[in-house]
């Protein structure tokens, strides 16, 4: 019998890709396309859904085709997504009835500051264990109905349907409207107890219940696709951050991992009881195999780290592609006295603040485009030591190492930052696409391809360790200056 592999779409918030795994978790082949950023007024941020739908039809028989296999030859398939990513489309047409509202969007800045004046805001906050910021799916929703004409009389009807960009997938491939555990808990509609949608919440946010996809485990059978590659079961699903978490194996309370993408999302698995955060964290569904209880993650959510290296080289063109920045930062010593702030659309992880705005501070002449690189690097290595600190506080256990995945990872001088800002070891797998191996992960061990968790523990390599090597007065002087730094963000906006 020919050779067997497991698939998964990474639909994420810049490209869509399509990877090929094989029995013992290593990339076969990949194929991969970006799709465009819509920005058309300040702070908002729109995907089109039918493009990434086609980008999907591409790329899947794209990476088959450069693996050399076909359909029967897959196992399953999985999916990792961007979340929050909000989309409504017609049951009928299967056309979306206005462009996707992306988590990065702030356009329901007034709705979000008047819903958090509303009775009942405290106990929906709770329940889902989320901030009530611009962030989450839940006002994105109730924004669409609210702006397109005639929408909440349809969707009253049950004539359109909503869901995050799993969801759309899942019906386009399967003709099923579903979502999964990990995603729904980023709606702000789901009782995180229950893992089911809640009246209360859904009252609250003025939702219809005739919108919503069932609620599945991430890991087990969701359809069959008739599409794209008909008969191969579509057997997971889960949001790309929590994907990570499962592609780096941490299993047991007190893994964490970190994925430095377009923003970076740093989760920390806390065992089947959901842990409330006393410290700017959220708390999230990290996954659930289906017939099994669901395991929940500790989450600090980064919104600009990869996206400041971007601006960087796009914004400011000081740079013409990403991985120069290490280049440049390496031609000077140190910062300079210099810090950049990336508030760029206000704070998340732990200070939720949705009016700040970005600051660089410490300019002085003798500050040259050399510091300004190394200060970009440094945000992320110090916004990710915010993060670890609110999780020490808050889990009580002092996190002990970093796994970590993601573009950025690449860079050595920050993964080094990284370590000596945290005082503790970076670590990095050899499978780097962490996002689209977990989805893969997921989908194998729903169709007994990979046996237990166990087995894909075995499959965890590590290609590359940084150690902390710095001076701890040092690491307490520049941490006192970055955190002076990010209180001259606040209240920019008034
Ligand atoms: O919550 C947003 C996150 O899921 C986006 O991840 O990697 O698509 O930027 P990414």
């Amino acid at each position: 019998m020919s050779e067997r592999y497991v698939i998964s779409i990474d639909q994420g918030t810049t490209s869509t890709r399509c990877i090929v795994f094989d029995h013992r978790g290593q990339l076969v082949s990949v194929d991969q396309r970006e799709h465009a950023q819509h920005f058309p007024r300040p702070g908002w941020v729109e995907h089109d859904a039918m493009e990434i739908w086609r980008n999907v039809e591409k790329v899947v028989p794209r990476a088959l085709s450069r693996a050399g296999i076909d359909a029967s030859q897959i196992a399953a398939i999985g999916i990792a997504n961007q979340r929050e990513t909000t989309v409504v489309w017609d049951r009928r047409t299967g056309i979306p009835v206005a462009p996707a509202i992306v988590w990065q969007d702030t356009r329901t800045d007034a709705l979000v500051e008047e819903l958090s004046r509303t009775p009942g805001a405290g106990e929906v906050q709770r329940r889902c264990g989320l901030p009530l910021t611009t962030y989450f799916t839940g006002p994105k929703l109730r924004w669409l109905l609210d702006h397109t004409p005639g929408l909440r009389e349809r969707a009253e009807r049950g004539d359109v349907l909503f869901g995050t960009m799993e969801s759309w997938l899942i019906w386009k491939l399967t003709g099923e409207h579903l979502t999964d555990v990990t995603n729904a808990s980023r709606t702000m509609l789901m009782d995180l107890s229950t893992l089911d949608w809640h009246r209360d919440s859904l009252d609250f946010f003025g939702i219809p219940p005739a919108v919503l996809p069932e609620i599945r485990s991430s890991a087990g059978v969701f359809g069959t696709l008739r599409t794209v590659l008909p008969g191969v079961r579509l057997a997971a699903a889960l949001g790309d951050q929590q994907a990570a978490l499962f592609g780096q194996t941490c299993f047991t309370p007190g893994e964490a991992k970190c994925t430095y993408g377009t923003g970076s999302f740093l989760l920390l698995n806390t065992g089947h009881g959901p842990v409330r955060s006393q410290h700017g964290l959220l708390t999230t569904v990290g996954y659930r195999i289906e017939g099994q209880p669901a395991v929940y993650a500790l989450e600090g959510s980064i919104a600009i780290t990869g996206s400041l290296v971007q601006w960087f080289r796009d914004g400011l063109g000081i740079i013409s592609t990403a991985p120069e920045i290490e280049t440049l930062a390496r031609t000077v010593e140190d910062n300079g006295g210099c810090y950049i702030v990336p508030a760029f659309s206000g704070l998340f992880a732990p200070h939720w603040r949705s009016e700040a705005r970005g600051v660089i501070v410490g300019l002085t002449s003798y500050i040259t485009k050399g510091h300004l690189a190394r200060a970009v690097l440094e945000a992320t290595g110090w916004q990710t030591r915010e993060v670890v600190d609110a999780m020490n506080a808050d889990s009580g256990l002092m996190l002990r190492t970093l796994k970590v995945d993601g573009g950025m990872t690449s860079d050595n001088l920050l993964m080094q930052f990284l370590a000596d800002v945290l005082d503790v070891p970076v670590v990095r797998p050899m499978v780097a696409e962490t996002v689209s191996l977990g989805a893969a992960y997921a989908a194998g061990l729903a169709v007994g391809y990979w046996p237990d968790l166990e087995g894909l523990r075995r499959n965890w390599h590590r290609a590359a360790q940084w150690l902390p090597d710095v001076d701890p007065q040092w690491r307490k002087t520049e941490y006192d200056n970055w955190q002076r730094a990010v209180e001259r963000t606040f209240g920019w906006i008034q």
